[in-house]
């Protein structure tokens, strides 16, 4: 096993009812600004419930936040928290918000010129406003890490930013929140969350059977759940397992020590700035390709895969490419597309996705071997 630092600071207060239980977690002398995206949590009646649990305390609210959350909407807020003197921020929503909020608590603390400079940067310390989070959209683990996915049109960039300022201090997850997602958001959700354990699972053995056990635990109760809450969507024990298992797949737990991957969404992130995808579609197009790609570094951890995800049987060689296919079945039988044709795209339109990437920081993959012509080949074979 790797060295590794385990840092996890947020409070998760999960079921039904909880965001009610919300205040016993934010000192009465906050002034607390209220982040939302484009109106769902008015209408599922989050909005209410957290106006109610806030009250007696002193708010704002800032509203807006588009999915992809953009850098120029994040500085609007940003103003509107230094003119109001904000001390914590409360992000309501998806993923997008949350992440907004993060981006927007380091560049209201930031000293330099433009907080975009704090972009790409994922080790050091920021100084940041405290968050907090109630989220309604169980995907991409934002809750419990301290991590920000912020887009900026003006240069054609998605990028992230990282650091342990930045982890919510809670994070409010009731599965009745999620009742009202249509179809495609549970979706993203869910191959969002199986993509982000591939990505720290299937690369190669340090010798971590725990950490591949918790993974396989995740995969698997995403497999099961599936089917239940794209049936059932009122489900309330399948969304609680779904939001949970989404929780666990990004609060770093089954990364500690492991050889990670990340090149899918590296990917995937550039191919939402190019033709503004969904993070969770990019992602479901480029991961069986890739994976195809490397089966040979990823042989073992396939094979692996292959046997206690899928119950495949057979030489590794044969269970690897099996592995692959199940997963891409899984994908598809949850209603996402895995070609670039599906969706109208030519491949060729995405290939600059190479450049951009290994430009910024080489080759990529977790042997380094992904260099601009190999995420091309990748590209092209997901036609
Ligand atoms: O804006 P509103 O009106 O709230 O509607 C949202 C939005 O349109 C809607 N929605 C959310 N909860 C709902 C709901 N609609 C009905 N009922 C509810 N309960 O869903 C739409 C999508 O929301 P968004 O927050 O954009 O989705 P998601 O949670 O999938 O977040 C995607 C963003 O997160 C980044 C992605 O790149 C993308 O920008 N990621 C962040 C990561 C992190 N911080 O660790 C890791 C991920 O890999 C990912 O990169
Ligand atoms: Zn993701």
């Amino acid at each position: 096993m790797r060295n590794f630092t385990y840092y996890n600071p947020t409070t998760i207060l999960f079921g039904k009812g909880s965001i009610a239980e919300m205040n016993t977690l934010l000192p009465m002398d906050l002034k607390i600004m209220i982040l939302a995206g484009g109106g769902s949590i008015k209408s599922n009646g989050v909005y209410n419930q957290t106006r109610a649990a806030l009250s007696g305390y002193s708010t704002v609210e800032f509203w807006g936040i588009p999915p992809n959350p953009e850098y120029e909407i994040c500085m609007k807020a940003v103003a509107k928290v230094k003119e109001e003197k904000v001390d914590f921020l409360l992000a309501v929503g998806g993923g997008s918000v949350l992440d907004a909020a993060k981006f927007i608590a380091a560049a209201a603390r930031y000293e330099g010129v433009d907080p975009w400079d704090m972009m790409g940067d994922r080790s050091s310390i920021k100084p940041a406003l405290p968050i907090g989070s109630i989220l309604t959209l169980p995907a991409t683990g934002s809750e419990a890490n301290g991590n920000a996915v912020i887009s900026r049109k003006q240069f054609s960039q998605k990028l992230a930013l990282s650091s342990p300022s930045l982890w919510p201090q809670f994070a409010v997850l009731d599965p009745e929140t999620t009742f009202s997602l249509p179809d495609r958001q549970t979706i993203n959700g869910i191959v969002d969350a199986f993509v982000h354990v591939a990505e720290q699972y299937l690369t190669h053995d340090v010798n971590t059977p725990l950490q591949d056990r918790q993974a396989e635990g995740i995969l698997l109760t995403l497999i099961e759940e599936a089917p239940k809450v794209l049936s059932e969507p009122g489900n309330y024990d399948a969304r609680a397992n779904i939001m949970w298992s989404a929780t666990n797949a990004l609060n770093t737990l089954i990364g500690c020590g492991v050889v990670q991957d990340w090149a899918t969404h590296m990917i995937g992130h550039e191919l939402t700035v190019i033709h503004g995808l969904d993070h969770a579609r990019t992602l479901a197009i480029v991961l069986p390709s890739l994976l195809r790609f490397q089966k040979e570094h990823k042989l073992g951890k396939l094979a692996q895969y292959g046997r206690r995800v899928w119950g495949l049987n057979g030489p590794d060689d044969l269970v690897a490419d099996a592995a692959v296919n199940k997963t891409e079945e899984f994908f598809r039988e949850t209603g996402i597309k895995t070609k670039f044709s599906e969706y109208g795209i030519d491949a060729e339109s995405c290939l600059i996705a190479g450049e951009r990437i290994t430009t910024r920081m080489g080759p990529i993959g977790e042997r380094g071997n992904l260099t601009k012509e190999a995420i091309e080949t990748i590209l092209k074979n997901s036609q």
